[in-house]
């Protein structure tokens, strides 16, 4: 049998990962899988750099032309990032009849469906389990194990970064820029780690789940999504003593065709199992409606972690060309009847901490306006008195409709009694 041979674009972290798992397990792969796959090129414009492993004298090339026009291989791991030249050399290699592993989530979210008619055009397939959740099989789980499913709901911790941050702010009451640059150093963080601050690089991530649950392409712009930049140290101790833990939710619900896609710090249960998910650990509840409930939970980034999804992918691949069969990854068939809702539509439970004077009648004018918007408070407390001044006062409420909370919030803060932004995060009970 033929070998199936590799080339590799992009020489980094993830990059490194890889060769070094083919290097040490290639004899596994042929022994276990009956997969003789085969390293033949890595490209990177970066040749000085020392990654530490031995390969062959004429292996590391500068061009990645060369490895999308080199007719002698089959596969090609995208490990670039970004949306250009990820973009155009994925298109070539596809073109050029051969199958793309990668692990670029951003062009996914952005240009996945260009690129899967694509692959479609030219029968050839991308294979992308690295873009989600690092080492979390949560591609193939969806794709594969809960396929018998219809899925409700999925509440995802899909960012190591944030995660490692907030966990940090909680445990070591650091602040977020500290908790920042010790997520740089340890290398989680992306190239530019706004992407994973904003939220953005959460939401690239529950574009592809949401995708593959619904039968729909989601697009980004339809994902509502808040970063972490504003988490404050007061938010949470409140919320420790609520009974609840902030961590950066990626959300996607299905109700009656009815779609919810957003990502937001929101308060979990400190009881919950989203809760327990600490540091740059990532964690996907998912519920379908014949599995029920199921949690997949592992290292969302790193060098080890990241391979290890590629090079499934890479054998994957690998078994579908020895049995001549491919098989498309996205449906091509629009979900019609399934739409996505705004924000505005969406119903939660709200956390407010208002920023008001301490006088007597205040908190009644508070809970006038939430009553006149249908919100219904379930406690308040307010921490000391400062007679005369500013003082905060925290309301936990039942379930709303997001644009009632926000005609709500608007009154409150243009009332002359506050003295502050009103601060919201949505809650939930995991
Ligand atoms: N920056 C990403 C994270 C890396 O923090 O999760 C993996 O996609």
């Amino acid at each position: 049998m033929k070998n199936i041979r590799i080339g590799i674009i992009g020489f980094g972290t993830v990059g490194r990962g890889v060769v070094k798992n083919l290097q040490r397990n290639l004899a596994v792969f042929r022994r276990h899988f009956g997969v003789p796959v085969e390293l033949a090129k890595i490209a990177d414009k970066d040749l000085k750099t020392d990654r530490g492993i031995n390969i062959p004298q004429g292996m590391l090339i500068s061009d990645a032309e060369e490895i999308v026009n080199d007719k002698s291989i089959d596969i090609v791991v995208e490990l670039i990032g970004g949306i250009e030249p990820a973009m155009s050399l994925i298109k070539k290699a596809l073109s050029n009849g051969k199958s793309v592993v990668t692990a670029n989530k951003a062009l996914l979210a952005e240009k996945g469906e260009e690129l899967f008619k694509h692959a479609g055009l030219h029968n050839r397939e991308i294979f992308f389990e690295a873009s989600v959740g690092g080492g979390i099989p949560i591609i193939k789980g969806l794709r594969e194990g809960l396929a018998a499913n219809r899925i409700f709901s999925i509440y995802a911790i899909i960012n190591g970064t944030t995660n490692y941050i907030l966990s940090r702010m909680k445990e070591e009451k650091i602040s977020f820029k500290d908790a920042l640059k010790s997520a740089k150093d340890e290398g989680y963080a992306e190239a530019d780690p706004r992407l994973d601050i904003s939220g953005m690089d959460s939401a690239h991530k529950i574009v592809l789940l949401s995708s593959i649950a619904s039968g729909k392409w989601i697009k980004l712009n339809e994902v509502y999504s808040e970063g972490i930049e504003k988490v404050d140290q007061i938010d949470i101790e409140y919320a420790k003593e609520l009974g609840f833990v902030i961590k950066l939710l990626a959300v996607y619900k299905e109700k009656n065709n009815a779609i919810e896609v957003r990502v937001n710090p929101t308060m979990v249960g400190d009881k919950g199992m989203l809760a327990a998910v600490t540091g740059a650990y990532n964690a996907i509840l998912l519920e379908g409606d014949f599995v029920g409930n199921i949690l997949y939970y592992g290292l969302g980034a790193g060098e080890k972690p990241t391979a290890s999804a590629v090079v499934s992918d890479i054998l994957d691949i690998s078994r579908n060309i020895i049995s001549g069969k491919s098989r498309p990854f996205i449906p091509d068939f629009p979900n019609r009847e399934k739409k996505i809702i705004g924000i505005g539509e969406i119903r939660s439970k709200y956390y407010f901490r208002f920023t008001v004077l301490d006088r007597t009648g205040v908190l009644s004018k508070i809970a006038g306006v939430l009553g006149d918007n249908k919100i219904s408070i379930s406690s308040v407390i307010q921490k000391g008195r400062n007679k005369g001044n500013a003082v905060p006062i925290v309301v936990l409420t039942h379930k709303a409709y997001e644009r009632d909370m926000r005609d709500a919030i608007d009154i409150i803060d243009k009332m002359d009694v506050t003295k502050g932004k009103t601060v919201v995060y949505r809650v939930g009970g995991f």
